[in-house]
């Protein structure tokens, strides 16, 4: 069969990597892709943001199935369109996808299930949400209510820094555009966690769990990025805390999905804080994660294609995910300014050497390369990832490759998996 992904990120490459060896899978297509993708896919020009133009795609290429990677083309409905069609996709409809796109409408739903999550309120003008403000306990958790790339939450220790980020999100001067309601929350204390599942509207299997590190300096520190690096251990979430999270959370989620009939499909990515009092949703998302996904695939034993298929056809029950036991770690390399500004266009040394390292897979999340050369094309250029029997060899593994591999002003955090390493 032929797979079409869309997307052109590092969680792309890793999607489009894990589904070419499927046994299944005789061509895959990624759209729009990037340098290092097609190394294992037929990358084809494609603007995300444009539905009509994906559907261009999906025409052209007549995919036996399509994996959506980010949440921008479900946010703007292309899985139901492709429903529509009647043309087999892996993904969310657009208001199911609602549990990431408004983080209103998310906190309602977990209100309306019981699902654990910190203490909120929606205020939707600028007078509302300061009246709100003088209810909550400082320091106290400010959030856009739409897709905000990251961007979009601020925690604020102070009062005066609570005014004006309410001020600065319902004046447009925050995000660019002026904020119709916010989402005021009580700030969680614990350490994080990446929770996925896959479901086909009814059953929830989880993946194996993961950890991501937003900041990125060492010990993190600095501004959010898109994420410095994950990893994913046997030992980070025991089996009974598992099924806690999964009854109490995942499934509950899917559950109460498919009562209100907006049926999930697709990856429910819980983000938890795993605080004193257990663990709690911090957000959804409606896909994979990037990074974790680069750490969560290499682990993956059994068939991506057979469990993503299984999701789309209503038959997760009867399929059995296999995972390699021990750990895996992606650690991201960055363009020198990221998050702030950059250059693009510099060439890239030491790929060839970084991938003989045994248990190493690099994927590629902004880069271009022209026949000859790679080059850097992105804030984020690519990550090295590697599986190993514990997180020290999986980490041993990815930094001796990471040394291998140069360009001019890269940045990588040394310190990924941290908090695991001091246990
Ligand atoms: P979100 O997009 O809602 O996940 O927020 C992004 C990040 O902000 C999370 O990964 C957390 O690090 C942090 N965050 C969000 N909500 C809270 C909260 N209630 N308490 C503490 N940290 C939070
Ligand atoms: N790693 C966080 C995300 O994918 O949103």
């Amino acid at each position: 069969m032929k797979v079409l992904v869309i997307g052109g990120g590092g969680r792309e490459h890793a999607l489009s990597a894990a589904i070419g060896r499927s046994a299944r899978v005789s061509e895959v297509v990624c759209a729009p892709g990037n340098g290092g993708i097609a190394a294992v896919a037929k990358c084809v020009r494609a603007d995300q943001k444009d539905i009509d133009d994906l559907l261009r795609v999906v025409a052209a290429e007549k995919p036996d199935l399509t994996v959506v990677g980010p949440e921008l083309p479900l946010a703007l409905g292309l899985v139901d369109a492709m429903q529509q069609r009647e043309l087999r996709v892996f993904g969310p409809t657009r208001e199911a996808a609602l549990l990431e796109t408004s983080k209103a409408h998310a906190k309602r739903f977990m209100q309306r299930h019981t699902i654990p999550t910190a203490a909120y309120a929606v205020s939707e003008s600028q007078r509302e949400a300061l009246e709100t403000l003088e209810m909550f306990h400082l320091p106290v958790v400010i959030k856009a209510d739409g897709l905000a790339a990251g961007k979009g939450v601020l925690i604020c220790e102070q009062k005066a820094e609570a005014e004006k980020a309410i001020a600065g999100l319902f004046g447009g001067q925050l995000l660019g555009e002026a904020q119709q309601s916010i989402v005021i929350e009580e700030l969680l204390t614990g350490e994080e966690l990446s929770f996925l599942v896959l479901s086909d509207g009814k059953h929830a299997v989880p993946l194996v769990p993961a950890q991501d590190h937003k900041r990125i300096g060492e010990g993190d520190t600095g501004p959010n990025t898109g994420g410095m690096g994950a990893y994913s251990t046997d030992t980070m979430l025991d089996a009974q805390m598992r099924e806690w999270i999964l009854s109490h959370i995942a499934q509950k989620t899917v559950d109460g999905m498919a009562e209100e009939e907006t049926h999930f499909k697709g990856v429910l990515y819980c983000g938890l804080m795993m605080t004193a009092k257990g663990p709690m949703v911090l957000e959804y998302n409606a896909r994979f994660g990037d990074p974790e996904t680069q750490a969560i695939l290499p682990r993956m034993e059994s068939d991506v294609v057979e469990a993503l298929e299984a999701c789309v056809d209503g038959r997760l029950q009867e399929t059995e995910i296999r995972w390699k036991p021990g750990a895996s770690v992606c650690v991201v390399a960055a363009s020198g300014g990221y998050p702030g500004s950059y250059m693009t266009g510099l060439p890239i040394a030491g790929l060839g050497e970084a991938a003989r390292v045994p248990g190493v897979e690099i994927f590629h999340a902004g880069t271009s390369f022209d026949g000859e050369q790679y080059r850097t094309a992105g804030g984020r250029v690519l990550g090295v990832t590697a599986t190993g029997a514990d997180l020290q060899s999986a980490l041993g593994s990815a930094y001796e490759a990471m040394g291998r591999i140069s360009f001019e002003g890269m940045v990588f955090r040394r310190d990924i998996g941290h908090r695991a390493v001091k246990k």
